[in-house]
C-alpha cells in the first residue's frame, strides 16, 4: 500500500443516512443477528469513504446475548442488562461461546470476504474489563463503582469473571478469523478508569490470554481503549501488534510509551470533524506527521465516529490521508 491506511472506529452507524434508513423498523441487536443486514451495513461506509478496511458490524454484547445473557441495546443509551452480576452463581452462567451460537456472524464474514475484493475485514470483540463493566453495572457507567468494588473486594470472583469473559472473547474472535476476517481489534474501551497497577494486576493477564490465543492465526491484532495514556505500554505488552491511541496523547509521544516493534493507530479527535475543513485539514496532517515517528501507522480517529458527523467530511478526510501520506512520504 503506497499510503497510510485509514479506517474509522464506528464508521458504520448513526452518522450515515443509509444506515438510519435500514434501522428505522429494526432493533440494533436484531440487525446484528441478520447476516444480510450485517453485510450491507458493514459495506456502507466502505462505499462512501473508500476506507482501507471494513469493520464487522456487530456489537460487543452480541456474544453475551448469544450465550443467554438478557441484554438489549437501548437507542441513545447503550447496552442494558436485565440481571446485573451480583454473585458467584451469576458469574457461573457465563459459558463459552460456540460457533453455533452465532451462525449469522460466520455467514456474514464469509459473504463480506467475497464482496470486499481483498480489502481487509477487521473482526472485533469487547475486552474483558469493558464487558465486565456492562455486566456488573447493568449498563453504562461513569465511575464503574460496582465493577471496581468487585475487582478490589473479591479478587477470586473477579478472576473467575475475567477468565470466563476472556474465553467468550477468544471464541468470538476465533470464529471471525476462521470465517475469513483478516485482522481483529479488541475494544477494551473503559480500561482508562484503572491505574496502571490495577490494570496490570486485574486486566492485563486476561488480555494477554486473548492475544496469545489468536497468535497462531497470524492475523494482525489491534488493541484499543479510551483515556489510556498511562496504560499504552502495558496494552502493548498484552500482545497486540497495533496499539490504538485516543486523541489525548500525541502519536510521537505514544511511540515512546509503547515497546519497539508495535504499530500505532489513531488519533484525530472525533469532535474536530465538526469544525470547518480549514481546521480539520491541518490537524489531520499533524496526526500523519506524528504517525511517521512510529514503526507503522494506521490513521483513525481517537475514538468512534460521533452520530452528528457529516459523512462528506469523513470522505474528504480519507482522501486527504491517501493523497498527503504519499506526497510527503
Ligand atoms: O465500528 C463500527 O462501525 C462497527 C460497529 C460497532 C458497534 N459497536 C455498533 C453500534 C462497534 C465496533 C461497537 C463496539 C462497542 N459497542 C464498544 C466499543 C467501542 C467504543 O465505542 O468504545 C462499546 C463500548 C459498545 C457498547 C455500545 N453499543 C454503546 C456504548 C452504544 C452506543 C449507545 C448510544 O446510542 O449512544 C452501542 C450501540 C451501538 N453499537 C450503535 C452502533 C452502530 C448505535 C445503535 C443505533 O444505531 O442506535
Amino acid at each position: 500500500m503506497p499510503y497510510t491506511p485509514v479506517w474509522y472506529m464506528r464508521q458504520a452507524g448513526r452518522s450515515l443516512p443509509e444506515y438510519r434508513a435500514l434501522r428505522t423498523d429494526r432493533k440494533m441487536l436484531d440487525a446484528c443477528s441478520n447476516a444480510d443486514l450485517i453485510t450491507e451495513i458493514t459495506l456502507q461506509p466502505v462505499r462512501r469513504y473508500d476506507v482501507d478496511a471494513a469493520i464487522f458490524f456487530s456489537d460487543i454484547v452480541v456474544p453475551l446475548r448469544a450465550i443467554g445473557i438478557g441484554v438489549d441495546i437501548k437507542p441513545g443509551v447503550g447496552p442494558v442488562v436485565d440481571h446485573p452480576i451480583r454473585s458467584a452463581a451469576d458469574v457461573a452462567k457465563l459459558r463459552p461461546l460456540e460457533p453455533d451460537d452465532v451462525p449469522f456472524v460466520s455467514a456474514a464474514v464469509t459473504s463480506l470476504v467475497g464482496e470486499l475484493n481483498g480489502k481487509p475485514l477487521i473482526g472485533f470483540a469487547g475486552g474483558p474489563f469493558t464487558l465486565a463493566s456492562y455486566l456488573v453495572e447493568g449498563g453504562s457507567s461513569k465511575n464503574f463503582e460496582l465493577t471496581k468494588t468487585l475487582m478490589y473486594g473479591d479478587p477470586a470472583l473477579w478472576a473467575d469473571l475475567m477468565s470466563r469473559l476472556a474465553e467468550i472473547t477468544i471464541g468470538f474472535l476465533q470464529l471471525q478469523v476462521a470465517a475469513g476476517a483478516s485482522a481483529i481489534q479488541l475494544f477494551d474501551s473503559w480500561i482508562g478508569s484503572l491505574s496502571l497497577d490495577d490494570y496490570r494486576a486485574s486486566v492485563l493477564p486476561y488480555s494477554r490470554r486473548i492475544f496469545a490465543a489468536l497468535a497462531d492465526t497470524g492475523v494482525p491484532r489491534l488493541h484499543f481503549g479510551v483515556n489510556t495514556g498511562e496504560l499504552l505500554g502495558a496494552m502493548g505488552e498484552a500482545g497486540a501488534d497495533v496499539v490504538g491511541v485516543d486523541w489525548r496523547v500525541p502519536l510521537d509521544e505514544a511511540v515512546s510509551r509503547v515497546e519497539p516493534g508495535k504499530a500505532l493507530q489513531g488519533n484525530l479527535d472525533p469532535v474536530i470533524l465538526m469544525a470547518p475543513w480549514e481546521v480539520v485539514r491541518p490537524r489531520a496532517l499533524q496526526v500523519l506527521d506524528r504517525g511517521r515517528t512510529a514503526e507503522g501507522h494506521i490513521f483513525n480517529l481517537g475514538h468512534g465516529v460521533l452520530p452528528e458527523t457529516d459523512p462528506d467530511v469523513l470522505a474528504r478526510l480519507t482522501d486527504l490521508v491517501h493523497t498527503e501520506s504519499v506526497r510527503s512520504a
